[in-house]
């Protein structure tokens, strides 16, 4: 094939936040497909707080990516060459692949998408692993019923602003925690959030947020850890659960993150905390898409996307995740189907 291609590798693993030069572009060939294999050329690519776990060689639930090696993560894409039979030139898919124009990957790596049911770029947040997350993680962990309060930190980000959304759908009372006013309007306004709190200007997370949730926290759905966290610990409820999904707040520090002990506050309020991993429901993913795509539908879930343009900006658009520089899903559109 003679179509360019372009890869993004590590170059060198980050010492706290991620800068260009953790990253170098490389031109590479376009693998012809073997039997059983397709070429898939990228349209969105999502860029997840996660991968910033990966960049560094420590124990996690996932191997470190290798140095000098492409970044994986998900893409939505199309077969622009299939030596599958499952697959042909045209059809839309998604899946673990490489930061690259183009990847050769065996057809069952990938998965058909359907663009008729919802837009390409929601398989990537809130048909995708984002969506997912915020599902499993609330519903399965959580278990928010109705009257209980619910709140979530990280709250206008691609999982938190579904978990918002869906606790509301079981008839909590629902209060966000987010960075910006213009984040905190969002999740109230548009989204039905009961209330938010801009943990930037707020002088007292815990005053504002007793105040905000009279009846105590029945659930806390963590994204973020850090001192946002150890203020909810605080009004936990008997019997609290709290989904402990990330810890953004900690990805690029340095110092050890020292913060309150938990001990104690879990004790006494007899609550839940258990840190979960999507994949950990990969054999139920069925279930959560089917669910979701039946909401957006009926229009009770609304979603929005961050879309940065163009390839060569897949780095700083992995760097905004940790300014709040997004709304909803971050993802960076590489190219229009064609198709
Ligand atoms: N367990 C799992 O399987 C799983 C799956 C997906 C995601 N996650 C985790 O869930 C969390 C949210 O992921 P996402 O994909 O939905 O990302 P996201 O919320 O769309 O984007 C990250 C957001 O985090 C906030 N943030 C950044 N630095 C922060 C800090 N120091 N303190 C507080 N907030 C900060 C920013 O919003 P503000 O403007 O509000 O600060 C930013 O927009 C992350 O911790 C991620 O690692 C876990």
């Amino acid at each position: 094939m003679t179509k360019e291609n372009q890869q993004i590798v590590l170059a060198k693993r980050p010492e706290g936040m991620p800068t260009h030069e953790n990253f170098t572009y490389e031109d590479v060939e376009i693998k012809s497909p073997q039997k059983g294999e397709v070429v898939v050329r990228s349209l969105y690519i999502s860029v997840d707080p996660y991968m910033r776990g990966r960049m560094s060689d420590q124990k996690s639930y996932t191997q470190p990516f290798p140095l000098n090696e492409t970044i994986n993560g998900t893409v939505v894409g199309e077969v622009v060459e299939s030596e599958d039979d499952q697959l042909s030139v045209g059809d839309k898919v998604t899946g673990f692949l490489g930061w690259r124009y183009y990847n050769t990957t065996p057809a069952s790596q990938v998965r058909k998408i359907d663009g008729e049911q919802a837009p390409l770029s929601a398989y990537l947040g809130v048909l995708g692993m984002t969506g997912l997350t915020a599902y499993f993680g609330l519903l399965d962990i959580g278990e928010p019923k109705e009257g209980e309060t619910v709140v979530v930190s990280g709250a206008a980000g691609a999982v938190g602003m579904i978990v918002g959304q869906i606790a509301k759908l079981k008839g909590a009372h629902v209060v966000g925690i987010a960075g910006s006013d213009e984040k905190v309007n969002y999740i109230t306004e548009e989204l039905g959030f009961d209330a938010g709190i801009n943990y930037k200007t707020v002088d007292d997370i815990q005053e504002a947020l007793s105040g905000l949730c009279p009846n105590g926290v029945d659930v806390y759905f963590d994204n973020v850890g850090g001192e946002i966290s150890d203020a909810v610990l605080n009004l936990l409820n008997s019997f609290a659960r709290i989904p402990l999904c990330g810890a953004i707040s900690s990805y690029n520090r340095t110092d050890g993150d020292l913060g309150p002990r938990v001990q104690t506050k879990l004790l006494k309020s007899r609550a839940k905390l258990q840190a979960f991993i999507v994949g950990d429901y990969a054999d139920r993913f069925g279930e959560g898409v089917q669910d979701l795509a039946k909401w957006l539908s009926e229009g009770k879930l609304k979603y929005e996307e961050t879309i940065t343009d163009g390839f060569e900006n897949i780095p700083d658009a992995f760097f905004g995740l940790f300014q709040g520089k997004n709304l909803g899903k971050q993802l960076v559109k590489i190219a229009d189907p064609k198709y």
